[in-house]
């Protein structure tokens, strides 16, 4: 399980306290920049993070902007990518359970690093629920 990390100059400093946080909880990931607070454009690190778990080098994404939507307005632009924005750890578990999102995207504005952490621990400990959901899924994918 490799997990692809990014963000913009708005979400590099959030982004530190992620890769710590996969880091102490045994996750692989590939952290795709930015490497320093320069400003930045968000949709370049978008689609790095996208393509990769598009074409199946990384099995999920993490992406952080300043709201967390640019960066998911970016990302599904790839086909394949279903981005979601979590706002709140519900909207991560429900974006597992019900989206089978397979990148996660997070405010670096209006969400803290503890709602962010407990997002991130619901997102990678729910399992997708299938059934209505699929059929769903597979609309999105057609
Ligand atoms: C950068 O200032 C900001 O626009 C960006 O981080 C993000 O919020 C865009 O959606």
């Amino acid at each position: 399980m490799k997990i692809a990390v990014g963000s913009d100059h708005a979400g590099f400093e959030f982004k530190k306290g992620v890769l710590a946080w996969l880091e102490r909880n045994g996750y692989q990931f590939n952290d795709m920049g930015p490497y320093d607070e320069g400003s930045v454009d968000y949709p370049d690190y978008a689609r790095k993070v996208a393509s990769s778990v598009a074409s199946g080098e990384c099995n999920s994404g993490i992406l952080l902007c300043g709201t967390g939507i640019g960066v998911s307005i970016s990302a599904n632009k790839i086909k394949g990518i279903r981005a979601a924005l979590a706002c709140n750890p519900e909207f991560a578990t429900l974006a597992r359970q019900h989206n089978n999102a397979n990148i996660i995207c997070f405010s670096a504005r209006f969400t803290d690093m503890a709602t962010i952490e407990q997002s991130l621990s619901n997102w990678f400990n729910t399992d997708f629920e299938g059934g209505r959901h699929q059929q769903r899924v597979n609309k999105i994918e057609q």
